[in-house]
């Protein structure tokens, strides 16, 4: 493993092209690492507990002939054997995104075996399989910023947040603010990640992911950018996730899809890369995401924040030691917000966003702001037709049976360029099996 990126041809263990094993390939982050791998020319072991979610994603990877897709359960022993033998690196991505336990949920029952052991099972199980053949000479594993705290012990908020600065477990426990348990889960499953590898002679990386955003490539819309999107939709669920992460970070910190994922290969490629690296392109105040989301996506029904507590200094969240190695980020937090919108967008108009539960007003307002803000006939709906302002109308008034009459749609600042809207749209309808090679058991 040497230098910085670039292409897959060189590496290999025997002199062959690099091959990299990708868990949790049909997630958010899985799904684009996987294409981004492809694109740079590795040959790709990519797993999926579920393969007939990883056929629905075939379209959107290019150079199949590349990638082999395997089934794999974090909870199923020896699961990952096949799929990271022979790898010489493994992304392990998967991971249950589980947010919703109740405050009151004791954390020495119910919690303890249902969620964080599972995921600390799952984890070592990867490392275990890792561990049994030679080929594999790193593991880069990802973390969440939720594993980190901008306030030190008293309380006080810390100007500069880096690698050292992670929550302790206690503190978690006693205020087990939303989301509690999926930090919990994080925490524990990657002090016993870098406790196995240490013991077992893994080189393990660490990437303390902040939250990620911009286009997608699933069929529904990822956790993440439901999370960010929530003073929008309003989601009774989500919109404490943010405020938590806020609270405890004194920010929302943001990194673009296509960041992180290159910040994964960068870090299994760089010959000096050592144990834990945040990735955050910047961060904001929520009242200050609040007005990003609101300036590109004006709607009366976001959610306002009451300016933060310590609106004076804002603790940055910092990437020092991954852009010391050398890396760059391309996407800053406006361009963020900005595709992520148009991605959920065009996601709608794909009639695909319907998947997902959310509110009849926030349909019109989303339809709405399609219409206004695209470059009038350049919008391609369902069969790749160019869909025009009346036939937009006609799906509206479908969409909201009919109750959209009287909306006004607003006005907005920025057009999106045909640009903005191709790069995400997509059509993720069945491929035939055979046009791939399946491992793994029970496909
Ligand atoms: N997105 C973010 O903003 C963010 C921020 C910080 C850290 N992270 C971390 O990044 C990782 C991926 O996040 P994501 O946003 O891509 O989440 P995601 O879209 O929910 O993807 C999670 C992936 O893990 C797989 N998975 C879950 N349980 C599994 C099991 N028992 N066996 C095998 N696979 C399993 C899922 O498979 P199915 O498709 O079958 O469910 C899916 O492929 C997670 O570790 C998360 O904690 C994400």
């Amino acid at each position: 493993m040497e230098g910085s990126g670039g292409g897959g041809g060189g590496g290999g263990g025997g002199g062959g092209p690099t091959t990299y094993c990708v868990t949790g390939a049909t997630g958010y982050i899985g799904s684009w690492l996987v294409k981004s791998l492809l694109q740079n020319g590795y040959r790709v072991h990519a797993t999926a507990r579920n393969p007939e979610k990883a056929f629905q994603l075939l379209n959107q990877w290019e150079s199949k002939d590349q990638l082999r897709l395997f089934r794999a359960d974090l909870q199923e022993d020896g699961s990952f054997d096949e799929a990271v033998r022979g790898c010489d690196g493994v992304f392990h991505v998967a991971a249950s995104m589980e947010f919703g336990v109740p405050a009151a949920e004791s954390v020495d029952c119910n919690v303890q075996r249902n969620i964080i052991d599972p995921a600390i099972r799952g984890t070592l199980n990867v490392l275990k399989s890792c561990s049994k053949t030679s080929s594999v000479r790193r593991v880069v594993f990802t973390s969440s910023i939720s594993t980190m705290t901008s306030k030190d012990n008293f309380g006080r908020w810390i100007p500069i947040v880096d690698e050292s600065c992670q929550i302790p477990v206690q503190r978690v426990l006693e205020t087990k603010s939303s989301g509690w348990v999926y930090v919990l889960s994080k925490l524990l499953t990657e002090e016993a990640a870098f406790q196995f590898a240490r013991e077992n002679g893994i080189h393990l990386i660490s990437v303390i992911t902040t939250t990620v955003a911009g286009p997608f490539l699933t069929p529904t819309v990822p956790v993440s950018i439901r999370v960010l999107l929530s003073p929008i939709t309003g989601d009774p669920n989500l919109l404490p996730i943010l405020a938590a992460v806020n609270s405890r970070m004194g920010s929302i910190a943001l990194v673009h899809i296509e960041d992180i994922c290159n910040a994964h290969i960068f870090l299994m490629e760089h010959a000096k890369a050592e144990g834990r690296y945040i990735c955050c392109t910047g961060s904001c105040f929520m009242s200050e995401l609040v007005e990003h989301l609101s300036k590109e996506y004006p709607c009366p029904i976001i959610q306002r924040v009451d300016r933060e507590e310590h609106d004076s200094v804002l603790s940055e969240i910092s990437s020092k030691k991954i852009k010391d190695l050398g890396f760059a980020y391309k996407y800053g937090i406006q361009d963020i917000i900005h595709e992520t919108i148009g991605s959920v967008l065009v996601m709608i108009l794909h009639e695909k966003f319907f998947l997902y539960s959310i509110s009849k007003n926030f349909e019109i307002l989303f339809l709405s702001h399609v219409a206004w803000s695209s470059p009038r006939g350049t919008l391609r709906g369902p069969k790749n037709k160019v869909l025009g302002k009346s036939r937009f109308e006609e799906v509206r008034k479908r969409r909201v049976g009919g109750r959209g009459g009287s909306f006004k749609p607003m006005r907005f600042g920025k057009r999106r360029s045909n640009a903005d809207l191709d790069c995400v749209s997509r059509k993720p309808h069945l491929t035939r099996k055979s046009d791939m090679e399946i491992d793994g058991t029970a496909c």
